[in-house]
Parts: C-alpha cells; structure tokens; sequence
C-alpha cells in the first residue's frame, strides 16, 4: 500500500505498458516516474520497440525500482534489424532487468508499413526467442487479428506465455487468445464513451487474465482524453474498470497488479 496524495491510502497499482523510454519522456523520466508513485502507480513495464529504446528500457529498469524492461521491435522498424542487431538482442535478453519480449506483432493498418510477409517473419523471429528465454511476449495488432492469432498457436505461445496489449477487439477474438493461455490488457481505450464494444470484451475477459497499461505517450484516458499521457493515467482506467466491473479501486489495482506480477515471473527470482 502507498499513500494517495489526497492522504487515502490505495492498493499498488501496475501500468503493464509504457513508454518513458520515448523521446517525450526522456528529458524528465524522475518526474514522470514520480508524480506516478504519488497515485500508488508503482511498478512499470518499459517497452521498447527499436533499438533506442530498447536500449533505454534497460537503462531505466536499471535505474528505478520498480520498471521492468521489455524489449522487441514494432512492425514498422523490423527492417532495421540485421544480423548486427539482432545478436545485440539476443544478449540483451539475457540481461536481469529484461522480464519479457515486445512489442512485436502485425499491423497491417499503415500502407507504408513493411510487407505481411516481412512481419510475419520478424514476428516469428521474436516469438521464436521468446520461447528460447522463457519471456512471456508483448503483442501489438492492427488489422491483422487472424495472421496474429495463427503466428501465436503456431508458436506455442502456451509454452511462455504473453499480452495482447491495448487490445479492441470483440470477445470472441479475445476468448481465442485466452484459450492460449494469454493476458488481455486495456489501455485509455477502454474508457472511451464511444468504446461500448471494448468495454464489452472487457466484461468478458476473466478477472485474472486483465491487466491495464497507459501505452503513454499515447491515448490519454478519460477524462484525460485529448491531453498528454503519462504513466500516473493509469489510475483513471483502474477507476474505469472498477466501476464497470461494480468492484473498488483497491480490488481491481491489486488484482491487475497481481495478475502482472503472474505473467512476468515477478515473483521467483530470476
Ligand atoms: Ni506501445
């Protein structure tokens, strides 16, 4: 339990998805991580999607208690990883602060993205070391739910475990990754007035596979919407959920948290 500034006291919270290894953070990341221990927003996932910020997720979960690295690259930099880079991954994994790999996945959204069949290829090239390191993974898709879904069975995802980050799709598709064994977490999203279909697939998801995530600098919370994120957001989609689900603030923050600390081993050492 931390103190709440307004003096109540709340339950640890657990923001499984953040980017203060971002260039909008990196000026002042003991401020950001501050003013989130302030709301009891505790522990953090760094996740890296290049090499710079992969390299800045380790720096950081070195540096504060609390942030835990997870490396990988997002769809549209896997062109940048030659045999150079992808040896520098491989020890990188192996370093103590690592606790999982991602984001890595399919998005198909943007034209100017690399070809599906390039992702489709760096996809299975971090799902294939994941499985070798024993790291739960962190999945972003974009208009690419089937080729996602089907890269995952086919790598046993079962075996090591993962997220499907700042997930919108529909209960079905989210019972498909619970069926391998995966987590489903919500971003700010979720606490969208026209995101009736989200909130939906949220009802639906076992209270001990959700996790929640600010994916800060993007997508502020209500009723932060429109405004910069930052990881101390996560509180208001704790609040969201609490209320959806007909549960406290303090149930759903240790429940998150706990199912958090699950996924990523965080309770054995290392
Ligand atoms: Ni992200």
């Amino acid at each position: 339990m931390a103190i709440y500034k307004s003096g109540q006291r709340r339950a640890d919270g657990y923001d499984t998805h953040t980017h203060l290894n971002d260039d909008t953070f990196w000026h002042d990341v003991p401020a950001y991580f501050g003013r989130a221990t302030e709301f009891s927003i505790v522990e953090m996932n760094i996740v890296g999607y290049d090499a710079q910020s992969n390299e800045r997720a380790i720096q950081l979960a070195h540096e504060f208690e609390g942030m835990h690295a997870v490396i990988g690259w997002q769809p549209e930099d896997i062109l940048e990883m030659n045999d150079e880079k992808l040896a520098a991954f491989r020890k990188q994994l192996q370093d103590d602060t690592v606790i999982g790999v991602g984001e890595t996945g399919l998005d198909y959204y943007w034209d100017d993205n690399p070809s599906a069949a390039e992702q489709k290829k760096a996809f299975i090239q971090q799902l294939t070391l994941a499985h070798e390191f024993n790291l739960p993974v962190t999945v972003h898709t974009r208009s690419a739910m089937a080729d996602t879904y089907q890269a995952l069975k086919d790598a046993h995802v079962e075996e090591f475990g993962g997220v499907m980050h700042s997930f919108t799709g529909t209960p079905e598709e989210a019972k498909q990754f619970l069926d391998l064994g995966m987590y489903i977490s919500f971003s700010g999203i979720a606490t969208f007035k026209n995101a009736k279909d989200v909130q939906e697939t949220l009802k639906s998801v076992p209270l001990d596979r959700l996790l929640v995530e600010t994916d800060a600098p993007y997508l502020a919370p209500t009723p932060m919407r429109g405004k910069a994120n930052e990881p101390m957001y996560v509180h208001y989609i704790i609040d969201y959920i609490a209320e959806l689900l007909g549960k406290s603030y303090d149930e759903v923050a240790e429940m998150t948290t706990n199912n958090a600390r699950r996924l990523w081993h965080l309770d054995q050492a290392k």
